[in-house]
């Protein structure tokens, strides 16, 4: 039988063993104790009525000759009494006074002082267990007592063998209840092992859902767990697929790009128009690098890579203050007017996740905000909600674009820069993997705010 590290069995079969094993065995015990007692009980009383029947003869045959007591037994007599095959009965005859009239006088008496008669007690006698009964008869000198023995060997014997008759039917009881038990487990196990069957037969990658219907109404939750997990796995790599094929679509025009560029910038002559291909191309280049990196970003946002950047206690706030200075060399190169309106922000989540998603939102404010415009930045705790909230004076999205927005490459028609349309969608995914919401409105004054709250004391 293998074990687990805390001692327990591994197998169904061990464990069912372990708990059935002492419970058989308590209910056993107790059986045999109230069958033994039972036992004692039922072989007591006929054997005791033959005791007393016994002592009853005794006293009919006392005698009284001129006010002498005698027990007048005929040799036969008492051969009879004394006639049984297994056990050895004792007797003493006692007058009135108490004085032995006939018998072995060193019979143990008594512990209590008699009333009834006959009566019984057990006592031991020449080594042995007897049974001993008391009987009072009346004769013209007075009352007369007879005390008769019996050693208990018969009764013994029957009361062992009534046990042991017992013990052997319930130990086939046990033993049979415990064959049925491991062979229903054996039989009950079948279902989960067609499922396993099932799953080895398939070659490696086939995440088709396994079959619900024929299998027993216990393991079905098992296998619809099973199923649920086998088609996450599904879309996940679809999903995967997919953004494959887009991620080298979308890689592949950049560097068509760049090809022709350079072969152009490779016959060009002139150093002046040369330099200018050379700038062309550095442009391309970080086109080029700012697309892969969003990729890696993407990839890194999405499940089951964004679990597995851990969790900590985080303030918004403080990572605001962290990556300001990178926001306010660009809003200073765009002529953007760019303020941070933050206080503290607690929630627990991924630094690297957060920091990424405020990257994001930040850059498309200062990226869509024309020169001369605001962008405002802000981070606190609202309803018990930690939010960042990030507000610019751009062409804003309108409502009709803003479900849009958040798909992978989409960029509105006419967009300024160059972006490749994956900012919003790993903001997304970010806020997705923090349980958190996203809403686009337009403030009065026009442009875009795009606010993303955190549930309170967010786990994720
Ligand atoms: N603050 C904003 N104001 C106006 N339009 C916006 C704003 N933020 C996003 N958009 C629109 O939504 C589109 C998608 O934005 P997203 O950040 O996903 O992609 P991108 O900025 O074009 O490229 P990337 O961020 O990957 O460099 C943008 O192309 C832009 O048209
Ligand atoms: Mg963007």
């Amino acid at each position: 039988m293998r074990l687990r590290a805390d001692g327990f069995p591994r197998s169904l079969h061990g464990r069912l063993l372990i708990l059935l094993l002492p419970t058989l065995g308590a209910v056993l015990a107790f059986n045999l104790w109230s069958d033994f007692r039972a036992a004692r009980e039922y072989t007591r009383e006929p054997y005791d009525q033959a005791l007393a029947d016994t002592a009853v003869a005794l006293a009919a045959h006392i005698q009284v000759h001129d006010r002498v007591l005698s027990l007048d037994l005929s040799p036969q007599a008492a051969l009879t009494l004394r006639a049984r095959p297994f056990d050895d009965l004792y007797y003493v005859v006692r007058g009135p006074n108490g004085a032995v009239v006939t018998g072995q006088e060193d019979l143990p008496p008594p512990s209590a002082p008699f009333v009834q008669s006959p009566s019984f007690y057990d006592a031991t006698y020449r080594g042995a267990p007897v049974r001993v009964v008391l009987y009072r008869t009346a004769t013209a000198l007075g009352e007369v007592t007879v005390q008769a023995a019996q050693t208990t060997r018969r009764r013994d014997e029957l009361t062992r063998r009534f046990v042991s008759e017992d013990l052997l039917q319930d130990s086939l009881l046990v033993a049979a209840t415990l064959v049925l038990v491991l062979l229903g487990v054996r039989y009950g196990l079948r279902p989960l092992l067609r499922v396993r069957a099932d799953l080895e037969q398939r070659p490696s990658g086939d995440l088709r859902a396994l079959q619900e219907t024929d299998v027993p109404s216990e393991v079905r939750p098992l296998v619809h767990a099973l199923n649920q997990q086998l088609r996450a796995l599904r879309q996940a790599s679809e999903a995967q697929q997919n953004f494959l094929a887009n991620a080298a679509h979308q890689l592949r025009t950049p560097l068509a790009g760049l090809q022709t560029q350079i072969e152009v910038a490779a016959q060009e002559q002139d150093p002046q128009r040369l330099r200018e291909d050379v700038a062309g191309l550095l442009a391309s280049v970080r086109r080029a690098s700012h697309l892969a990196n969003q990729l890696l970003a993407l990839a890194r946002a999405q499940p089951p890579a964004s679990l597995s950047h851990g969790t900590q206690s985080i303030d918004l706030k403080e990572i605001m203050v962290d990556s300001a200075s990178v926001h306010f060399d660009r809003a200073v190169a765009n002529d953007v007017d760019l303020r941070f309106e933050t206080g503290t922000a607690p929630l627990h989540g991924s630094k690297w996740l957060i920091r990424e998603l405020a990257a994001n939102l930040i850059d498309n404010a200062l990226t869509y905000t024309p020169p001369g415009g605001n962008v405002t930045v802000r981070c606190g705790v609202k309803a018990h909600r930690p939010f960042l909230e990030v507000e610019d004076t751009g062409p804003g999205i309108p409502a009709s674009e803003q479900a849009r927005v958040f798909e992978r490459f989409y960029r509105l028609p006419g967009s300024a820069g160059e972006g490749s349309g994956l900012g919003l969608a790993i903001v997304k995914e970010i806020a997705t993997t923090h349980a958190a919401t996203i809403a686009i409105t337009q403030p009065e004054r026009g442009g875009a705010c795009i606010t993303v709250t955190f549930p309170s004391c967010a786990k994720t």
